[in-house]
């Protein structure tokens, strides 16, 4: 099929790439002169892990383009992947998307051809078959379900495993104008996804109802577990491993996002919780279990900056592991390891932070409030106390570098990532009681600062 790509960002880029490699012909479109160019010379124009061999396999199908008419000019579909920036309210804004439709919808004008607009981009409901239809049946001069087809089609993928997310999808979402739109992007999905997944296809609101309410619903059970890890903390004896755990085997319930950690962030999660909040304001409906949400989520990261706080030694230093908002990303939007650095320089806590990805995006949000380091070596040299931010693989090396370190520094294990290896360290993971005397005790500044 002829495909055109709308937008080559974190989530265009990946499926330009995909889709071409899996045999589509692809063409993507930018208004940004460095992503086209970037996926013209096949070079990747985001990071992204197996983008770089993706863009290679996908090479001899894949080219992009500044030209709105040249971009539509084969193009059987066009999946339209655009930033949609909440707004005051925590709705979406369609701004972006209406000018990308709009260009879409011109470039379609007295096209003879049948076209489906797959909209990828994140929207409040009522949007596509609202505004976005609107837009391109002005600019199309034609009738959508009339040789002009409509879908809304979100890609549930985490960054730092988007490709992989992409190829092997627990389900496809699929609203649908009218069946025969919705037959062409599930026929686009049968030829890229590698496990058969199932299609869910309805109308357009219920879509777009679907992917913000699958993603606050994730959000109200990570928050959930941290209530248990709360408790769980208060409680002497207490273990929220072992309680998440049972919980998770119960098939209702099931083991994902459900422990005691620190809260959610990154560029969806936050926000689509914000949507529904925002949404049922707009139906006078209630807010409360989204709101909810996000109240438990928003004191993680300072509940922890109290514990790293009370167990610092006069004038010790902080190390802090993992500054995006989960591993394998640059992206540190609403990242917890972040909010947890700004929160103890702010106390004038010397913090020092390391990233594998992330540490730039880091730079421009923190500044000099905090030292960066190079390396996990460097980071953890004079720390007293080294807290594990996100649960990177790569932080498995701390033991053997404490080890050559020495002395006895205390580890928060925010992810129970060193669980079962042997560590030179007091390792405190969240979610586990001790009693408040306990603690106390062992703390060498006593109550919390
Ligand atoms: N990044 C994620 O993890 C993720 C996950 C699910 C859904 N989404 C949704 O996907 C959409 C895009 O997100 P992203 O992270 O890929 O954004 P991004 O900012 O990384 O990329 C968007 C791209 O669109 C281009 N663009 C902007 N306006 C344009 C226009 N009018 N015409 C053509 N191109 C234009 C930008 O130059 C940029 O290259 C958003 O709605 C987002 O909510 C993102």
């Amino acid at each position: 099929m002829n495909v055109c790509v709308v937008g080559l960002g974190k989530l265009g880029a990946p499926l330009a790439a995909v889709l071409a490699a899996k045999g589509h012909e692809v063409i993507g479109i930018d208004v940004d002169a460095a992503a086209v160019a970037a996926i013209t010379h096949g070079r990747a124009p985001v990071a992204e892990p197996g983008l770089p061999e993706m863009l290679q396999r996908a090479r001899p199908r894949l080219t992009a383009t500044t030209d709105w008419n040249r971009a539509l000019a084969a193009a059987d579909a066009s999946f339209v992947i655009v930033p949609t920036p909440s707004e005051e309210g925590g709705g979406f804004s369609n701004r972006l998307l209406l000018d990308a439709v709009g260009h879409i919808g011109a470039a379609l004008r007295g096209a003879g051809r049948y076209h489906v607009v797959n909209i990828t981009s994140t929207v409040m409901p009522g949007s596509c078959d609202g505004p976005v239809r609107a837009a391109l049946e002005a600019a199309s001069g034609r009738k959508v379900g009339e040789g002009l087809g409509l879908c809304y089609n979100p890609e549930f993928i985490a960054l730092g495993s988007v490709i992989r997310d992409m190829l092997r999808p627990d389900m496809i979402l699929l609203g649908e104008c009218d069946a025969r739109a919705g037959d062409v992007i599930e026929a686009v999905y049968r030829t890229v996804t590698e496990n058969a997944p199932p299609v869910q296809r309805m109308n357009l609101v219920n879509a777009e109802t679907a992917k913000i309410a699958l993603n606050a619903f994730v959000t109200m059970k990570i928050s959930f577990a941290n209530v248990i890890a709360e408790i769980s903390e208060a409680l002497p004896g207490g273990d929220a491993d072992a309680v998440l755990t049972a919980l998770g085997k119960d098939s209702r319930i099931g083991p994902k996002y459900l422990k005691g950690a620190l809260g959610y962030g990154g560029p969806c999660f936050p926000r689509d919780n914000a949507a529904i909040a925002s949404l049922t304001r707009r139906l006078g409906t209630q807010p409360d279990l989204a709101l909810a949400t996000d109240t438990v989520n928003r004191r993680q990261a300072g509940r922890l900056a109290v514990r790293v706080a009370r167990h610092l030694p006069p004038g010790g230093a902080v190390a802090i592991l993992g500054l995006a908002y989960k591993p394998h990303t640059p992206v540190v939007e609403e990242s917890q390891g972040l909010m947890l650095a700004a929160d103890l320089a702010a106390r004038g806590v010397a913090v020092t932070a390391y990233d594998p990805l992330a540490l730039a995006n880091a730079r421009a949000v923190l500044g000099k409030s905090v030292r960066y380091a190079a390396g996990l070596e460097e980071a953890v040299a004079d720390a007293a106390v080294i807290v594990i931010a996100t649960p990177d693989p790569a932080f498995r090396g701390l033991p053997a570098l404490l080890e050559r370190r020495g002395g006895h520094p205390i580890v928060f294990d925010c992810w129970r990532l060193l669980t079962g290896l042997p560590v030179p360290a007091r390792i405190i993971g969240l979610g586990q009681g001790m009693p408040a005397a306990i603690e106390e005790a062992l703390s060498p500044c006593g109550p919390a600062i």
